[in-house]
């Protein structure tokens, strides 16, 4: 693969023209296929509870958003989550959540622990920020892996979404999580109000300097009932990324050839953007993983961290089908085992 500089991925993000657009859609289907192949891989989505101790301006679950109605699954209810992965021979269980206060770390480590022996699974984490006595208990109960999005490297950006929040606190836990042996993931929203290309490229770029192993981009959705939905109609930088199919799909494609080992999801998001097309669109141009969700449909509505989540109501079965349906009709393959990033584990960075 040729080295891609900042100025070519930011020119490549702008590109519009047909020849350049299906000119980058194939080369990041090659990267796919030549490096993970064409197995998709399934890992299921369950959220655990939605309480939050954070104000991310962006997020519906944010503690400010008193109309929420918020809960918290029981240890049953988790297990039954986990043993339909194990049914529909998911690899993987995501234990997401907000940063709840409410989730003990001793209990997470029993679920973890009783999910391991139980089914077997690989186990991702996605519990946010959490102290580093936290991160070391859940890698010895047996967790696998840990998603901690970025959003932004930008560090003016990140303040602008995050207000009172110290730049560095997310960069420094997604390290200590490599450090400790965790498979590490994390990853951006496209079109924050006042993001520009050159911050889109540069986030591209950080994402190799990480050599991270999974990285998940989804375009900002503005939540109503949230600040940052209320800037987005009044702000416009002259540079702003939009916050479109095309533009996630081309960040995506561009992340592939820059990270071509590492695992990406076709992002719930992006389906929201596009029902119809929107994940076959992202595993055609460098996606190889989809996130079905098991939380129970009674809570899946409460978990919404922007409106409209596609499939909020279709049951796990339904959707499981219909989702094998979709991806062996691209010709692809349903991933077997925890598809972990298996190759070249330390990647060589970019001067
Ligand atoms: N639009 C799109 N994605 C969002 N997230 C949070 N709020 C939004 C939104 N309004 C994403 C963030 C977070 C992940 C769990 O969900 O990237 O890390």
């Amino acid at each position: 693969m040729p080295t891609l500089t900042l100025v070519d991925i930011e020119s490549r993000l702008r590109a519009t023209e047909r020849s350049s657009l299906s000119k980058l859609w194939t080369e990041a289907d090659q990267v796919r296929r030549s490096t993970v192949g064409n197995a998709v891989h399934l890992r299921g989505l369950i959220e655990l509870s939605n309480h939050c101790r954070r104000d991310c301006h962006y997020c519906g679950l944010r503690r400010g958003r008193k109309s929420l109605t918020r809960y918290r699954m029981t240890l049953d209810e988790i297990m039954e989550s986990a043993q339909k992965a194990l049914q529909y021979s998911f690899g993987t269980v995501v234990l997401q959540a907000g940063e709840d206060t409410g989730l003990k770390v001793d209990w997470i480590s029993d679920l973890i622990r009783r999910i391991k022996d139980e089914t077997g699974l690989a186990i991702t984490l996605s519990l946010g920020e959490q102290p580093l006595s936290n991160f070391r208990a859940w890698k010895k109960a047996g967790a696998d892996r840990y998603l901690l999005r970025i959003e932004t490297t930008n560090a003016q950006l990140l303040m602008h979404i995050h207000p009172g929040k110290p730049y560095g606190t997310r960069m420094q836990n997604l390290e200590r999580l490599a450090d400790l042996g965790y498979e590490v993931g994390s990853g951006i929203m496209v079109g924050i109000p006042g993001q520009t290309y050159a911050m889109l490229a540069k986030d591209i770029l950080w994402f190799r300097k990480m050599d991270l192993d999974m990285i998940g981009i989804g375009p900002y959705l503005p939540h109503p009932d949230t600040p940052l939905a209320k800037v987005c109609v009044v702000s416009r930088v002259p540079d702003q990324v939009p916050r479109d199919e095309l533009t996630v799909e081309k960040a995506l494609a561009l992340t592939r050839l820059v990270c071509p080992e590492a695992n990406l999801p076709a992002t719930t998001a992006l389906a929201t953007l596009n029902r119809s097309k929107g994940r076959e669109n992202a595993l055609n141009r460098g996606a190889n993983v989809v996130m079905p969700n098991l939380t129970p449909i009674r809570y899946r509505r409460l978990y919404e961290i922007y409106p409209n989540k596609e499939r909020i109501d279709e049951t796990g079965d339904e959707c499981y089908q219909n989702l094998i349906r979709r991806i062996t009709s691209l010709g692809r393959k349903i991933g077997k085992g925890p598809g972990s990033r298996t190759l070249n584990r330390r990647i060589v960075p970019y001067p």
